[in-house]
């Protein structure tokens, strides 16, 4: 196992009535909360009610922040932060899924920044020194895991630039994760947010170490876990037990648990945010469509992984296969469970329009450096062409 140093700074609260029974007390430091949520569906589902019902009730002054959209957008960020710094708000309630979350990360950061934030911060790796505008989260739907991390994934529009970064300063100081407020969440984006918790896993997993380690355990209990309650969550939406599984399977693959001792490959985060910087794809569906094929191109220089997912995740016997056939059993396996989860399987059906813009798609993504095949521009090309229909 490689060396590593491990911290999570995030207090999770967990389970049926956690907001009732904690946000008050959570919230007791702040005169102005920001409460920042996006398209309306806390309005529809009673959440937005029930935690303003709390703000009020405990004589907090609320400055509302609406509309954060899927893929949050550079510009929001700015009007968030703009809004956070007029209305002195003391911190930020974030209420809602990965957009809502990382919108919000970004926006505590610039609040307390005075320079060019994108310059600093999202362009490029440099180091700065900023202390975010506290954060608390309220999560809405499972999939990102971003409540318990200090990541977050913001597009910049003008640019084509969809980035990720994690500053360890952002992990929310709490996130308050209720399984039954994800009950209202339609089945597709139940069914995409739930993929790409898998594919935390799988990029994570599929890297070197090869050697025995606790990481790589973990990881295929994780799998098996996301998969068995994702079935049963689809067959009845209101199984806690299966949303609870589901909810803290997201949280635990970005926790950076599963992280500790491995390089991490996340190729295919780097090419479904650029193919969402340029179409605004899901970014769930977009995963669903590369994970199978890039795994094609790269199993042969990690066969030995291939091989335990394909026995240990899908319950694959050698039966006298090759390591090759067992590793390629192992990926149609994954590839049948994204039909059966009705997910895209074509860059077409994401609303890729045409062939013509993937090369320049295709160069405008990012080089994983702990990929077992490391890629090129070119064969990322390859990969888009494969997939496209
Ligand atoms: O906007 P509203 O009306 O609230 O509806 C949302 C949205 O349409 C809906 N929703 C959420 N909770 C609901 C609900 N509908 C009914 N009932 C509820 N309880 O779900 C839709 C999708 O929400 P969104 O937050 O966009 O989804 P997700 O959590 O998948 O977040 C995606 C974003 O996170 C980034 C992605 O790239 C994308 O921008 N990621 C963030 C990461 C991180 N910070 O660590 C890592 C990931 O790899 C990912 O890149
Ligand atoms: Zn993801």
């Amino acid at each position: 196992m490689n060396n590593f140093i491990f911290q999570n700074a995030t207090k999770v609260y967990f389970g049926q009535g956690c907001v009732k029974e904690y946000l008050g007390c959570l919230t007791k430091q702040a005169g102005t909360v920001m409460l920042a949520y996006g398209g309306g569906s806390i309005k529809s589902n009673g959440i937005y009610d029930e935690v303003t019902g709390i703000l009020r009730g405990a004589g907090k002054n609320i400055v509302e922040f609406p509309g954060i959209m899927a893929n949050p957008t550079y510009a929001k960020v700015l009007q968030g932060a703009r809004l956070a710094m007029e209305n002195g708000a003391d911190m930020i309630l974030a209420v809602g899924g990965g957009s809502v979350m990382d919108c919000c990360k970004a926006v505590s950061l610039a609040a307390r920044y005075d320079g060019d934030i994108w310059d600093d911060f999202w362009a490029r790796q440099g180091v700065i020194d900023v202390n975010p505008l506290p954060l608390g989260v309220i999560v809405t739907v499972a999939g990102t895991g971003s409540e318990c991390n200090g990541g977050a994934v913001i597009t910049n529009e003008e640019k084509k630039i969809k980035t990720g970064r994690d500053y360890p300063a952002l992990n929310p100081k709490f996130a308050l994760m209720d399984p039954t407020y994800t009950y209202s969440v339609p089945v597709r984006q139940m069914v995409s947010g739930s993929f790409d918790i898998l594919s935390h896993i799988m990029e994570t997993y599929f890297s070197e170490p090869n050697d025995d380690n606790v990481s790589d355990d973990i990881m295929e209990a994780l799998m098996r876990s996301v998969i068995r309650n994702l079935r049963a969550a689809i067959k009845d939406p209101e199984n806690y037990t299966a949303r609870s599984n589901l909810m803290w399977d997201s949280t635990m693959a970005e926790n950076r648990v599963i992280k500790m001792g491995k390089k991490c490959d996340f190729e295919c985060h780097n090419m479904e945010h650029q193919l969402g910087a340029y179409t605004d794809c899901n970014h769930g569906c977009g995963l669903a469509v590369l994970h199978p094929v890039y795994y094609r191109h790269i199993y042969k220089a990690g066969l030995p992984k291939f091989v335990k997912f394909a026995q240990n995740v899908w319950g694959i016997a050698k039966d006298g296969k090759t390591d090759d056939e067992t590793a390629l059993a192992g990926i149609d396996a994954l590839a049948d469970f994204i039909k059966e989860l009705g997910l895209p399987t074509t860059l077409k059906e994401l609303g890729v329009a045409g062939k013509g813009q993937l090369k320049e798609i295709a160069y405008s993504c990012g080089i994983s450096a702990g990929s077992y095949k490391r890629m090129t521009h070119e064969e990322i090309l390859e990969i888009f062409n494969e997939c496209y229909e």
